[in-house]
């Protein structure tokens, strides 16, 4: 029988790909959407289908991590084999501005969910989505032995889910495991994470829709993955006989200036004409490096990032041309064809909002 999967954050970058994979699997995907008086389904559009025809396999519910109620309603009924719990208020910089929310959402809404299992009785494996940014001033290389030390509220926040989740593993026998996942972008990356930022701007730019750039720090230094091979090694994560965590990344680090450098060059630009500073996207607190050391999920899972970082950024770039209505350049969609051959049967773009045609996602309310 195929086995059925619920995903929290669903509309989310990570969301869409999870849904993408586990629907390539076979599985039967329910995923969680918030109420909204518009569509926000559009990173998930391509791959639905109406829920009244034979053989749909992908179904919406609303929902909010805001609520426990419905939260258990929705497991007690769909009683999944796996939950990828994706939902959070994942933006750093507005956390500063939302501590309280994204308390509520990106911490309480782990333990909702935890509890909701835990009552339901039901035999389910949970992945949460625990980040690097819980390691936030701890020296690099950073790995699952690592010391914490968070330095936002998202990423305290984060935090507690990642005890939490190993506390329902140790306490009740949950299989709760929980994936560190350093950054990980694509084309469908949110528009205010500062990749996406970026790639959509040299995009603009070359359109002729856009003349400046306003940034924060451009000398962090993140472990900047692609998105799709991540979602990959969640998946692998739950396949595990026992639960357990880890620390996934790609080992290489790069700063927003080095981003920059490599976006805009791509396209011909210099990055240092257009580039301003705007003090409103510093942080009170930054997390200065980030390095992943995931020696353990390359031995335990089998898994190991391809795409690189020179790579990432043309694929991000070449998407976002072809968004702004212009040709690709061309070498981010050869490496997406060379390096993942049948494997990537997935888009690796979004629809854009002007295609997609209203009421094609339904949900079931
Ligand atoms: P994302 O694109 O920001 O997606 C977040 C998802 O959570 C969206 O579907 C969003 O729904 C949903 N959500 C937010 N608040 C909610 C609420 N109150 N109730 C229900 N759903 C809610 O994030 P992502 O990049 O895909 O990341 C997925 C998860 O991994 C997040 O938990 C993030 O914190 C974590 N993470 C991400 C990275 C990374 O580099 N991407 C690294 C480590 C960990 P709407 O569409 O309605 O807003
Ligand atoms: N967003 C943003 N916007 N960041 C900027 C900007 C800007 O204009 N200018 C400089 N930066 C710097 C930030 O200060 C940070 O050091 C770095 O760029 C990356 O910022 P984000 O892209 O917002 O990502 P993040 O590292 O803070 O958080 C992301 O990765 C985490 C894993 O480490 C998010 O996806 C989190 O949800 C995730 O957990």
């Amino acid at each position: 029988m195929a086995k059925r999967a619920l995903i929290t954050g669903i509309t989310g970058q990570d969301g869409s790909y999870m849904a993408e994979l586990l629907l390539s699997k076979d599985y039967e995907v329910h995923g969680i959407i918030r109420r909204a008086s518009t569509f926000n389904t559009q990173r998930l559009d391509h791959v639905y289908n109406d829920p009244h025809k034979p053989g749909a396999r992908l179904f919406l519910h609303f929902g909010d991590l805001s609520s426990g109620e419905q939260l258990s309603n929705l497991i007690y009924n769909v009683e999944p084999n796996e939950i990828y719990h994706l939902g959070a208020q994942s933006h750093v910089r507005v956390s500063f501005d939302m501590p309280e929310y994204t308390g509520d959402t990106t911490a309480l809404g782990t333990t909702r969910m935890l509890e909701a299992i835990r009552r339901s009785g039901i035999r389910t494996k949970f992945y949460q989505a625990s980040s690097s940014e819980m390691f936030g001033s701890a020296p690099p290389p950073q790995n699952e032995s690592t010391p914490f030390h968070p330095r936002s509220p998202y990423g305290a926040a984060k935090l507690y889910s990642y005890w939490m989740t190993v506390n329902y593993r140790e306490g009740y026998g949950l299989f709760a495991s929980n994936g560190i996942l350093f950054n990980h972008e694509s084309p469908r990356r949110g528009e205010t994470f500062v990749t996406r930022k970026i790639t959509r701007a040299v995009a603009h730019i070359v359109a002729g829709k856009q003349q400046d750039l306003y940034l924060g720090n451009l000398d962090a230094k993140r472990d900047w993955g692609y998105a799709p091979e991540y979602v990959e090694g969640m998946w692998r994560i739950l396949q595990q006989e026992d639960a357990s965590d880890f620390v996934l990344g790609t080992g290489e680090e790069h700063s927003v200036r080095e981003f920059l450098e490599e976006a805009f060059s791509y396209a011909g630009l210099d990055w240092e004409r257009y580039v301003k500073t705007d003090p409103k996207y510093l942080r009170p607190t930054e997390v200065d490096c980030l390095i992943a050391d995931c020696a353990r999920a390359r031995h335990r899972l089998a898994w190991e990032p391809r795409i690189t970082f020179t790579e990432l950024v043309r694929i991000m770039v070449d998407a976002d041309l072809e968004a702004a209505g212009l040709p690709a350049i061309g070498e981010g969609n050869k490496i997406l064809a060379s390096k993942f051959h049948s494997w990537h049967q997935w888009n690796s773009s979004v629809s854009p909002a002007s295609q997609l045609v209203d009421g094609r996602v339904r949900v079931m309310e």
